[in-house]
């Protein structure tokens, strides 16, 4: 059975089809990347999975039952995290209160186990020796580390990315791709990206949308190598 679905899943924001009828199905521990030029709709799908946003029609479903009305924070609780594509980062706060607080509220984890469960999150994310660091004085890469480390602190089951890889240099992109593969074992991810080098590696699957739309979903290789790819996506 998946771990998350959508079914004719649409959303409009006046006239505009946002979301478009799209059957999306995730399944337990599968790493999914979610493609598509500006303003597809990639943002606004991952919107409704969370529960940020309700659609105008259809269904969301998480192992199998309909979580469509259940809020945003029944849903963390349920096992859905996102990273941001603007990190929201409390800034006057240290890295490590800014994890505690999803290990607390979204784990629902205290004492000891809180503080070793903060500890890995920080280890696995590199940024252990920033732990006491203002956020807002972290620069663009830690962030993005600080983004991830918060939507794992919660333990959820789906990681949901958003442009977690945009702005960074090549290197940089390396050493994020590290802490979501450390990420990874027992966690089903959809990750949005623009950049193909990031999304190889960790997506063994590919879903292209554009306009709302989902246009096409298969294996990395067969999707990238698509016509339909190069002429929509890249704009050929
Ligand atoms: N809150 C909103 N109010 C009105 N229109 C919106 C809102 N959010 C998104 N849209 C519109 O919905 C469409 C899809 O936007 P969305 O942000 O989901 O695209 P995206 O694929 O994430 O794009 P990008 O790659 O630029 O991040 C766009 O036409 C956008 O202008
Ligand atoms: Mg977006």
């Amino acid at each position: 059975m998946a771990i998350l679905a959508t079914e004719n899943v649409s959303r409009q924001f006046g006239s505009v089809f946002a979301v478009e009828r799209v059957d999306l199905t995730l399944n337990a521990g599968e790493s999914v990347g979610l493609i598509g030029p500006n303003g597809a709709g990639k943002t606004t799908l991952l919107s409704l999975l969370t529960g940020d946003l309700r659609p105008s029609s259809g269904k969301i479903l998480m192992d199998g039952k309909d979580v469509t009305s259940l809020p945003l924070y029944a849903r963390v609780r349920a096992g859905i995290a996102r990273a941001a594509q603007i990190p929201k980062t409390f800034s006057r706060l240290s890295v490590r209160e800014n994890v505690s607080l999803p290990a607390f509220f979204g784990a629902g984890l205290a004492g000891d186990a809180a503080s070793e469960w903060i500890d890995e999150v920080l280890e696995m994310s590199g940024l252990s020796d920033r732990a006491g660091k203002q956020a807002g004085a972290l620069g663009l890469l830690d962030r993005k580390r600080l983004e991830l480390a918060k939507a794992v602190a919660s333990k959820p089951r789906v990681l949901l990315l958003d442009e977690v890889a945009a702005g960074l240099t090549e290197p940089e992109i390396a050493s994020i791709k590290e802490v979501i593969l450390r990420l990874q074992p027992n966690r089903a991810i959809v990750w949005v990206e623009h950049i193909p080098f990031a999304l190889q590696g960790v997506c063994s699957r590919i879903v292209v949308m554009d306009k709302g739309s989902k246009l096409l979903d298969g294996p990395f290789d067969e999707v990238w190598a698509s016509e339909t790819l190069q002429s929509t996506y890249m704009g050929t």
